[in-house]
Parts: structure tokens; sequence; C-alpha cells
């Protein structure tokens, strides 16, 4: 059986898989998605995913092309065709296709829905684990509303391209004020000398990421301290951990920012110990 992906009610080859090239998506960036991972045939962080899908959707008023349970049912339908035990599943949503305008076309267009499955056979490789990767900073040109999980990524593109060419796994994009946001696919944790975990509070300026909710709970019932609030790079830079989280990094140690070592240059034990509790805890979701 070839890998399918989902195309507005079809199960297609993935490598035949099209969307006209009207759809809006590829005419404005207008549209959103989401990505989950799947342990164990598990959807990880299903129900928060689910939710901010709805948010993103209800925020650029682009209706659910199809009721949540429903969607559900194709998706869990996508993985089971597709054999994925471990791996993710990415959903697209657009405001479909239509002649090319920028104003919303009528009430008849329906929105496009698009469905990948990939399986994946290690999130992180064993050396990023053990030691840690790095990240560069860099500006962060983004818009104004990057609470809503858009399509629209291109600074986070050239951001990635930037970091990678400096032999760096992530960038983190900083504010006008010296303020880390977040990463360009993840978001960003420091552990300061006092031991106190520092994450950037949700507003219009990150991505409210799913699994920095789920670590934060941990967080709390093992008894951490967190604050919630904006960082500088200067604080990064003397932290004695830092890490990032992401659906497809759960809480990966940072152990350089701009080249220079973050406390001892090994990932901290909170890191670790936060790593671990997240995967245990995802481990027993419901299927
Ligand atoms: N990115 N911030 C940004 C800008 C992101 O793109 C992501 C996720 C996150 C973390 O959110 P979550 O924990 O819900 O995955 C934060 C996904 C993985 C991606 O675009 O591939």
């Amino acid at each position: 059986m070839p890998r399918l992906a989902y195309v507005n009610g079809r199960y297609i080859p993935h490598t035949e898989a099209r969307v006209h090239v009207e759809d809006r998506g590829y005419q404005f960036a207008d549209g959103v998605y989401e990505v989950m991972a799947i342990l164990e045939g598990r959807l990880v962080d299903l129900d928060g995913h689910m939710a901010r899908l709805g948010r993103s959707l209800a925020e650029l008023r682009i209706e659910w092309p199809m009721t949540r349970a429903v969607l559900l049912l194709v998706m869990r339908e996508l993985i089971s065709k597709n054999a994925v035990v471990t791996g993710l599943i990415y959903i697209q949503i657009t405001r479909g296709v239509a002649p090319r305008d920028f104003k919303f076309p009528g009430p008849k267009v329906r929105p496009s829905l698009v469905m990948t499955t990939r399986k994946v056979v290690r999130f992180a490789t064993l050396d990023q684990i053990a030691d840690g990767v790095a990240v560069i900073t860099i500006p962060d040109i983004r818009w104004l509303r990057r609470d809503i999980k858009s399509v629209s990524l291109l600074p986070q593109v050239m951001g990635k391209q930037q970091a990678y060419e400096a032999g760096a796994f992530e960038a983190w994009m900083v504010d006008g004020d010296g303020m880390i946001t977040e990463g360009c696919a993840s978001n960003a944790w420091i552990v300061n000398a006092a031991g106190v975990l520092v994450t950037r509070h949700p507003d219009n300026l990150i991505l409210n990421g799913i699994t920095r909710q789920s670590l934060l709970g941990l967080a709390t019932a093992a008894g951490l301290t967190a604050e919630i609030r904006p960082f500088s790079v200067a604080e990064a830079y003397a932290a004695t951990e830092a890490f990032i989280s992401s659906a497809t990094t759960f809480a990966l140690p940072v152990t350089r920012i701009d080249g220079r070592p973050v406390g001892c240059g090994k990932p901290g034990p909170l890191t670790r110990l936060l790593r671990a509790s997240y995967l245990e805890c995802v481990g027993r979701v419901r299927p």
C-alpha cells in the first residue's frame, strides 16, 4: 500500500496529492495548520492541538471543513492506512479555492483540508539528546498575530536556514527590546541561576505551544518554580540550562547559544527531568 495523503475528501497516493493553483493557501498563505506527534499509535496532546486549531480557524474566520469528531475519524483513518506507529500528522486548512482576490470569497467556497502523515524513527538523534543542540539569535521580523498557527512561515523558513548555515539547530527570535520571543518552530525556555524555569507568557507575540503548556503542568506537579515572562538574550547567555519545546522535539536541551556554552555545556537536570516526565506522561494518553 503506498503512502496516502488526505486531500479534500479523498485518500490519494502521496506522490499524486495536489491542490488547485488558486487555493488561497498557495496564493496568500490564507490558512492554518497543526502538527501532532504520534507515539505508539497515540496522538500526543490531542485535545490541546484540536483546541488551538479551532482557535486559529476562528481568529481568521475560516470554517471547520467538517466537524471535529469527523476530522478526528479521518485523522485516525489516515494514520491507520499509513500504518504509522511513531511519527507525525500534519493538518492544513485553508480558506479554499477561489479566483485570486484578497478579500474573502463568498460563502459557497469551502475550506480546503489536506492531511499528511510521516513515519519517524527518532524524533531527536542520540547525540542531540545527550549533548543538546545549538541555537543562534536573530531579529524577530514576523507579523503581530503569532498566536495564530498560520501557514505563513517565511520568516521562520529564513531563520531556520540561517541557523542551519551557522551549524545550529534552531534560531531564537529577538524582539525590539532585546527579549527572546520563541524559536522558529519551537518555544524557548531557560533555567536561571536560582533554578527557576523561565518561558515567555503567551500573548500575540508567540505561539502558545501545546507542548509548552503540558511541560508547565508537569513542572508544577514536580514542584518546580516557573516564571512566565519574557527573558533577554543576556539572561539566556547567563542561564544554567536552556531548552526548546514543540510537538516534534518535546523538550530538547540547548547547550550553545550564539556559540557560547549554556551552563557547563551539557544538558541540565531540569531539562532531562522534564523531557523524561513528558515522554512518560504522553505514553499514557488515551489511544
Ligand atoms: N511548530 N512556536 C512556533 C513558532 C512553532 O512553529 C511551534 C511548533 C511551537 C511549539 O508549539 P507546539 O508545542 O504546539 O508544537 C512554538 C511545529 C512543530 C511545526 O511547525 O512544525
